[in-house]
């Protein structure tokens, strides 16, 4: 046993290093499922993947299963997957549309709050209908992004984004009409590693000529300076950035000189889609957001907007994680373009395709490594060069460990928070008890 198997979790994270434990530990995994997927916002969906009343789609936060729902009143709930009889599985589709949700075990029927609305073979049920409701999570949506809490008392969605949910405007901006429409469905890859792995790996700009040294050589933008790969540090134009409450990201605009660059594509390649936008927000703006192009940054705990890709992370337990990824469709664009963006998101992500498979491979590894060995890990590089911005972001070197450090100083937050409030309200009870 190790000194460290002693240390609250707060304390495995220090601030330019965090110890194995967080990832290989079943104990901490049981906690980050409660603190970090029942107590906070996790994101579950978007709006657009239930359009009309009665459709769902299945989904998870951390271990549990959930069902987002279009309700007949056109809102959208998110309700514990299970049934409140004997816990079955209340719907084991992954998306449809219905009027109910009837339990296949013996048929208690639920509305889309929650409520249990009927049951079989009534003369025999003992209570009320109305106490056996199954949970309904607290929903809160930006820019149609659905994310969801068990925790009763949280804080709003707009506080939990921060600085991130500027990332959701610029992505939804892409759209004509502002909106995103994610009908492509997702893709869902297993690996063998913990979640947190992936997650910090999205934003971690110095793996990238190593992992992806294929992928580098072969795109034309992002890791290249006057066309040439770089390996030189001072020329890389990126940065990465800490937008805190542990959100982080890697912003490329510096690369994108012309507007369409993140599409790989000539600025007058598509004509209808250029009109588009500027009808919407006129010429000027129009040609602005057309050339800062979307977003790779990560939405804390298990959002990643990936440029032309939605990618989620599922936690499946302390050594498994489920990376999901859609294209990111703009709603109103011309067809060329979407297919255009699904290209995209098939050349990174798809199962030929280099990137994450180059990823779940290094992480899969490390995972192995860390479980036999537990060790504390460096992670001070550019600790030294960081600017703060005003409001508090903090910019750096595209190589820079600065995204991964605010990533971990916001984890153990979660958890130094929360053990104080455990402390309070065991004191609170010794009090009331004297
Ligand atoms: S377990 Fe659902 S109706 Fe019995
Ligand atoms: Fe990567």
């Amino acid at each position: 046993m190790s000194s460290s198997d002693e240390l609250p979790i707060g304390q495995l994270v220090r601030k330019e290093s965090v110890h194995s434990r967080v990832y290989t530990d079943k104990k901490i995994f049981d906690r980050e499922m409660e603190e970090i997927f029942r107590q906070g916002w996790v994101f579950i969906g978007h709006a657009s993947e239930v359009p009309k009343k009665g459709n769902f789609i299945r989904r998870t936060m951390g271990l549990e299963e959930v069902l987002m729902v279009r309700t007949m009143d056109n809102e959208i709930s998110v309700l514990a997957n299970r049934c409140t009889h004997r816990g079955n599985l209340l719907c084991q589709h992954k998306k449809g549309k219905k009027r109910n949700f009837a339990c296949e075990y013996h048929g208690w029927v639920f509305d889309f709050k929650g409520n249990l609305i009927d049951v079989p073979f009534s003369d025999g049920f003992k209570g009320e209908l109305a106490d056996h409701a199954t949970t309904a999570a607290k929903v809160s949506n930006y820019r149609g992004f659905v994310f969801a809490t068990f925790n009763t008392d949280p804080i709003s969605l707009e506080e939990h984004l921060g600085r991130a949910r500027f990332a959701l405007d610029r992505a939804s901006d892409l759209a004509p009409g502002g909106e995103l429409d994610l009908y492509g469905g997702w893709v869902e890859h297993a690996f063998k590693s913990n979640w947190k792995m992936l997650a910090e790996n999205n934003v971690d700009g110095y793996h990238v000529s190593f992992v992806h040294d294929s992928f580098a050589k072969g795109i034309k933008v992002n890791y290249k300076y006057e066309n040439v790969l770089v390996t030189e540090e001072d020329k890389l134009e990126c940065v990465a950035r800490d937008l805190g409450d542990g959100h982080a990201e890697i912003d490329y605009e510096p690369t994108y000189e012309k507007p369409l660059v993140w599409l790989g594509v000539d600025p007058d390649r598509y004509p209808e889609y250029t009109d588009a936008m500027a009808k919407a927000y006129g010429a000027e703006e129009s040609q602005e957001i057309m050339r800062k192009g979307p977003p790779h940054t990560f939405i804390f705990p298990n959002l990643f907007i990936a440029e032309t890709a939605v990618t989620m992370v599922q936690p499946t337990g302390v050594d498994g994680v489920v990376n999901w990824h859609t294209p990111l469709y703009l709603k109103g664009a011309p067809e060329a373009v979407n297919r255009r963006i699904l290209r995209q998101c098939e050349a990174a992500l798809g199962p030929s395709a280099f990137l994450l498979a180059d990823d779940a491979t290094i992480s899969e590894r490390q995972w192995a490594e860390l479980e036999n060995s537990p060790a504390w890990l460096d992670l001070s590089r550019g600790a030294d060069r960081e600017e703060v911005e005003e409001g508090g972001t903090i910019t750096s070197h595209y190589t820079d460990e600065t995204p991964n450090r605010g990533y971990w100083q916001h984890y153990a937050k979660v958890f130094n928070d929360a053990d104080a409030r455990a402390a309070d309200n065991a004191k609170s009870a010794v009090e009331a008890a004297e």
